[in-house]
């Protein structure tokens, strides 16, 4: 992949990157979308990471279909899947990691707290093989596009990060891969993760500014199904992913929800431009 991207560069060809972990749904395939419209070449990385997951995590369960995934990406015509074993990425010795020091440290950080340095490792070691011009990154996991976002700024990556909008099944429950872990009664009580949001939103729209009040009534319809167990219900400033006591117009925050249904975690959030 190394010496391709290399080849692809002298001839001035521009490249995007789409890194994923696989089991592909609407939503990985809606990040092709955009890659192709800003390229000339579409890399799609393929890597379940396990630098990302904690010692209790799903690593070896995640589910993985590399033929699945190779059928769903055909009729988008990507130039290349790069799909690497795990020692071809983290051979016996490697010990240089990267890690974000502020963003991380809330929220997803705070539950899952060396999620973000495999994230922001694993990211690295790919922009440095595939040498990618753009790369997408879904808003779906919105801190880890934060995160992204501001280590290509510190580091001065040079390397454009595009953001895609969530997409979701008919009913407002977020595409995502652990999604297959849900039964058919956790499939219905995971509604309560877009069902809080679009409660918290509609506060605000009807002019609630109070964080604590929206906060407070997001928490309850959490906890309202019996399969559910929440981690938080949080709002950020946008960018910065610094707590507030108050929304003030012309600003722009994440409502973010984090959710046990049943053992499955799953996290979702709304975008809120005042
Ligand atoms: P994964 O969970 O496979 O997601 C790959 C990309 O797809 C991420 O940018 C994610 O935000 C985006 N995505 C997932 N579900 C989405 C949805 N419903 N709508 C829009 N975009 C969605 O995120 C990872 O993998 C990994 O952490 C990775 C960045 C590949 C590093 O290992």
């Amino acid at each position: 992949m190394s010496s391709i991207s290399k080849e692809l560069k002298k001839q001035g060809k521009k490249i995007g990157l789409v890194p994923t972990m696989g089991y592909l749904h609407q939503g990985h395939l809606s990040l092709v979308e955009i890659a192709k419209k800003n390229v000339d070449i579409v890399v799609v990385s393929i890597f379940v990471n396990p630098t990302q997951f904690g010692p209790n995590e799903d690593f070896q369960k995640y589910p993985r279909d590399f033929d699945r995934d190779c059928e769903l990406l055909k009729p988008y015509n990507v130039d290349y899947i790069f799909y690497p074993s795990i020692d071809d990425i983290y051979p016996k010795n490697f010990s240089t990691y990267v890690e974000e020091t502020e963003i991380s440290q809330v929220l997803e950080g705070k539950y899952r707290p060396t999620h973000f340095k495999g994230v922001t490792t694993i990211v690295n070691i790919l922009f440095n093989i595939v040498k990618p011009d753009i790369a997408v990154f879904g808003q779906k996991d919105a801190q880890q596009l934060a995160i992204i976002s501001k280590m290509v700024k510190d580091l001065m990556m040079n390397i454009e990060i595009i953001p895609a909008p969530i997409v979701r099944e008919n009913d407002g429950l977020a595409m995502s891969s652990r999604n297959v872990y849900l039964s058919a009664e956790e499939r219905n009580d995971a509604l309560v993760l877009f069902k809080s949001l679009s409660y918290a939103k509609d506060l605000i729209v009807k002019g609630e500014r109070n964080c604590d009040v929206i906060r407070n009534k997001g928490m309850e319809i959490l906890t309202s199904v019996s399969t559910s167990n929440p981690d938080y219900f949080e709002i950020v400033e946008a960018e910065s992913f610094k707590f507030i006591d108050r929304l003030e117009n012309g600003k722009k925050y994440y409502l973010l929800a984090a959710c046990r249904i049943g053992s499955t975690r799953l996290i979702d959030n709304f975008l809120i431009n005042l």
